[in-house]
C-alpha cells in the first residue's frame, strides 16, 4: 500500500467504513480528509428524530463505521488512534510494520443484517464462550430458552405495542422505506423493499400497504417467530449515556457483528425497547444489568440474503 497517497488510502478506508450498519440504513456520517487524519462527523440531516431523539443510535452507527475504518487500516498495515472532540471523531493514521485483523476485515463486505426467521439451531457453547472477551464485557448473551430471554421478549412486545401505535414513529419509518428500484436509486439509503422481502410497488401504493402491516399484532407475530428461531439474544450496554460511550459501543457492536459474520452465524436487530426510556430502565432492572441497555440483537443461523442494503458514495 506504500504506493498510495494518503488521499487514496483515506478514500479506500472510507469505502469500508460506509459498509457499517446504521439505524434505518440512514448512513448518518460525513468524512473529511486532512494530511494524515480522517475526520468522521455526524450528519444531523439524517437523524431519526422520533425513534432516536437523543441521537444515541446515530452515534452508535458512527462507532460502527469507525470500527470498520480502523479494521481496514490495520489490514493495510496502518496503526490508527481516535479521539472524540468538539463533535468530531478524529482518526490519526500512521504506518506500522505489521498487518493484521484479516478475519474481521474479510467480514466487512459480507456482514449484513439477517432478515426473516433463523433455522432454530443452537450455537455451540464453546463458540459462544470465545465471544466472552474483555472488549465484550458490556455484552450480555442469553439463550432464547432462558428466563432472561423471557424478560427481553416481553419488553420487545411492550415496545412494539407502544411504537406501532405511535403515528409519528410509523411516519418516520415509512419515510425511510424504499419501494422500488427507482426509489432506491434516488437515495441509496433506507430500508429497501427487496432487502425486506417485499414486492416492488409504486411509492404511494407501497406506503399504503406497509401502513396496514405496521400494527402491534402483526409486528408481535413476526417477532415471535424470529425470537423463537434465534439461538441467543445479545444485549449491548453503556455505563453512562454519553456520545463518547455510544461511539465506543458502536465499535464493540460492529466488531461483534464482524465476528458473527466470520463464524458464519447470522444476526438481526430486534425492534428496540431500549428506545423507550421507561422500558430501558425496567429492562435494566429486570435483567439486573449494571449498565444501560442500548441495543438488542438476536443471533443464530440463517440463509444468505438475495439483496444487500445499498450505500451512498461519499466521494
Ligand atoms: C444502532 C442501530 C439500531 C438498529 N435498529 C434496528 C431495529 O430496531 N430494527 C431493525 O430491523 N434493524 C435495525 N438496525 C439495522 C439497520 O436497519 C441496518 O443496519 C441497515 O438497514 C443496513 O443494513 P445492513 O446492516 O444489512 O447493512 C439497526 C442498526 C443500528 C446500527
Amino acid at each position: 500500500m506504500e504506493h498510495l497517497t494518503f488521499l487514496e488510502l483515506a478514500k479506500l478506508l472510507i469505502s469500508f467504513a460506509i459498509c457499517a450498519p446504521s439505524g434505518h440504513n440512514s448512513q448518518p456520517w460525513n468524512f473529511q480528509i486532512t494530511e494524515n487524519q480522517i475526520i468522521i462527523t455526524p450528519d444531523f440531516g439524517k437523524r431519526l428524530e422520533v425513534v432516536d431523539g437523543s441521537n444515541r443510535e446515530l452515534f452508535i452507527s458512527l462507532g460502527c463505521a469507525l470500527q470498520n475504518l480502523q479494521t481496514a487500516a490495520a489490514h493495510y498495515g496502518y496503526k490508527s488512534d481516535y479521539v472524540y472532540k468538539d463533535g468530531k471523531i478524529v482518526v490519526t493514521i500512521n504506518q506500522q510494520d505489521t498487518c493484521n485483523n484479516d478475519t474481521l476485515f474479510n467480514a466487512i463486505k459480507q456482514r449484513h443484517t439477517h432478515r426473516g426467521e433463523f433455522t432454530g439451531a443452537k450455537i455451540p457453547d464453546d463458540l459462544l464462550q470465545s465471544f466472552e472477551t474483555e472488549e465484550n464485557a458490556n455484552v450480555l448473551v442469553v439463550n432464547t430458552a432462558s428466563p432472561e430471554a423471557n424478560i427481553i421478549t416481553k419488553k420487545i412486545t411492550e415496545g412494539n405495542n407502544i411504537q406501532m401505535n405511535d403515528t409519528a414513529f410509523k411516519r418516520e419509518l415509512i419515510d425511510w422505506m424504499r419501494f422500488n428500484k427507482k426509489h432506491i436509486k434516488e437515495t441509496n439509503n433506507g430500508l429497501c423493499y427487496n432487502v425486506l422481502g417485499f414486492p416492488a410497488t409504486p411509492k404511494p401504493i407501497g406506503k399504503k400497504m406497509i401502513g396496514m402491516f405496521l400494527t402491534p399484532k402483526a409486528q408481535n407475530k413476526t417477532d415471535m417467530g424470529v425470537n423463537n428461531s434465534a439461538s441467543h439474544f445479545a444485549v449491548f450496554s453503556v455505563k453512562e449515556n454519553t456520545e463518547e460511550n455510544w461511539i465506543a459501543l458502536g465499535k464493540t457492536l460492529e466488531a461483534f457483528l464482524l465476528r458473527i459474520t466470520a463464524e458464519k452465524l447470522a444476526y438481526n436487530f430486534s425492534n428496540q425497547p431500549c428506545e423507550i426510556p421507561s422500558l430501558n430502565i425496567s429492562l435494566k432492572e429486570e435483567l439486573k444489568m449494571e449498565y444501560y441497555p442500548a441495543v438488542i440483537i438476536r443471533i443464530g443461523y440463517g440463509a444468505e440474503p438475495k439483496h444487500f442494503a445499498p450505500r451512498q458514495e461519499v466521494f
